[in-house]
C-alpha cells in the first residue's frame, strides 16, 4: 500500500517544490518506485519544473487533449480520471494551473449548508484509490495556512517539512507544528511527521550554522541528518528541468539521491513502528 506524503511549511520560497521534485525524479528514476506527484499549488511551479524535465516543452500534447481535466475540474467532479499525465515509467503528475486558485471557493459553494468538516476531506475524497495504485504520492502545497493545506494535511499519511535553514523559516517550522497538533486534535485523522528536512544550507553564512543547530536541538531526531545545500544547479530546474548532463547537474540529483535515501529509512522506520 502506497504511502501519501504532504510537503510543508507555512513559508514561501524555502524549497518545497525543488525538493517535492527532487524526491518524485530519484524516487521513480533511481530507486524505480512507482511514483505520484499531485500539484496542488495554483503556482503550478512543480508542474512546469516536472514539464520542463520531461517534455522541455511549455504544454505537453496531453494537456491539449480534449478528454484532460485539469486537477480543479477533476476536484468539482470528484473524479481523478483524466487528471493524471503519465512523465516516465515510473512517474506520474497530476498537474495545476492557475484555475485551482477557485478551490477555496468552491469549497464555500458545495459545503455551505453542510458539516464544515467536510471541507477539509475534499482533496483526500479527491485521490481516493491512490494507494493502491502508486508506493509513493507527493502532494505538493502552497505557502499559506489555508483550505489548500489543511486539505494537504488531511490527505496525508506524513508531513515532510521543509526548513530553509534561515530564521524565518525556523520559525514557520514551529508555528506549523503548533497548527498540526491543533489539527489532530480538531479533526482526530491519523498521520505523523516524517520529518524536517535542512534546505539551502550554508556553512559559509553563521546564521545558517545557528539555525541548524537551534533545529537540532529543538527537534532532534525529526531533523533529517542529510542536509540539502545551497546549489546553483537548483536554480537552472526552473527553466530546463531536472537534468543529469553535466557533472555540476549529477552532483545536484546526488545530493537528494542521498536525501531521498533517508526519506525511504524514516518512511520503513515510522511504518514498523506503527505496526508495533
Ligand atoms: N537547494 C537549493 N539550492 C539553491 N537554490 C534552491 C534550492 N532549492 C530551491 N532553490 C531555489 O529557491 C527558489 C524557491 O524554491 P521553491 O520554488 O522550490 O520553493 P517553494 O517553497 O516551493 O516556494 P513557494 O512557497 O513559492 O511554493 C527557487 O528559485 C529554487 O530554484
Ligand atoms: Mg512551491
Amino acid at each position: 500500500m502506497g504511502k501519501i506524503i504532504s510537503i510543508n511549511n507555512f513559508k514561501g520560497g524555502v524549497s518545497k517544490t525543488s525538493t517535492a521534485c527532487a524526491l518524485a525524479y530519484v524516487l521513480s528514476e533511481k530507486k524505480r518506485m512507482k511514483t505520484l506527484l499531485v500539484d496542488f499549488d495554483p503556482q503550478a511551479d512543480a508542474t512546469e519544473l516536472l514539464i520542463r524535465t520531461y517534455d522541455n516543452a511549455e504544454k505537453p500534447d496531453a494537456l491539449n487533449d480534449e478528454g484532460y481535466k485539469t486537477i480543479y475540474e477533476g476536484i468539482q467532479d470528484g473524479d481523478r480520471v483524466g487528471t493524471t499525465l503519465h512523465l516516465s515509467e515510473n512517474l506520474d503528475l497530476i498537474p495545476s494551473d492557475f484555475n485551482l486558485i477557485g478551490f477555496p471557493d468552491h469549497l464555500i459553494k458545495k459545503y455551505r449548508y453542510k458539516d464544515t468538516f467536510d471541507k477539509v476531506k475534499e482533496l483526500s475524497n479527491f485521490l481516493e484509490g491512490v494507494r493502491e495504485e502508486y508506493d509513493i504520492i507527493l502532494i505538493d502545497t502552497p505557502p499559506t495556512i489555508s483550505d489548500f493545506s489543511n486539505n494537504a494535511i488531511y490527505a496525508c499519511d506524513y508531513s515532510l517539512i521543509v526548513m530553509q535553514t534561515h530564521r524565518r523559516s525556523y520559525r514557520s517550522v514551529e508555528k506549523f507544528l503548533v497548527h498540526l497538533v491543533d489539527f489532530q486534535e480538531t479533526y482526530g485523522n491519523e498521520f505523523d511527521v516524517l520529518g524536517i528536512i535542512p534546505v539551502m544550507f550554508s556553512n559559509k553564512t553563521k546564521t545558517d550554522t545557528i539555525t541548524l543547530q537551534d533545529a537540532m536541538e529543538d527537534y532532534k531526531d525529526y531533523v533529517f541528518k542529510h542536509i540539502v545545500k545551497a546549489m546553483e544547479r537548483v536554480k537552472y530546474w526552473d527553466e530546463f528541468g531536472i537534468s543529469e548532463e553535466s557533472h555540476w547537474d549529477r552532483m545536484a540529483v546526488n545530493a537528494y539521491a542521498g536525501l531521498t535515501k533517508e526519506f525511504l529509512e524514516r518512511l520503513e522506520r515510522m511504518e514498523e513502528k506503527q505496526t508495533q
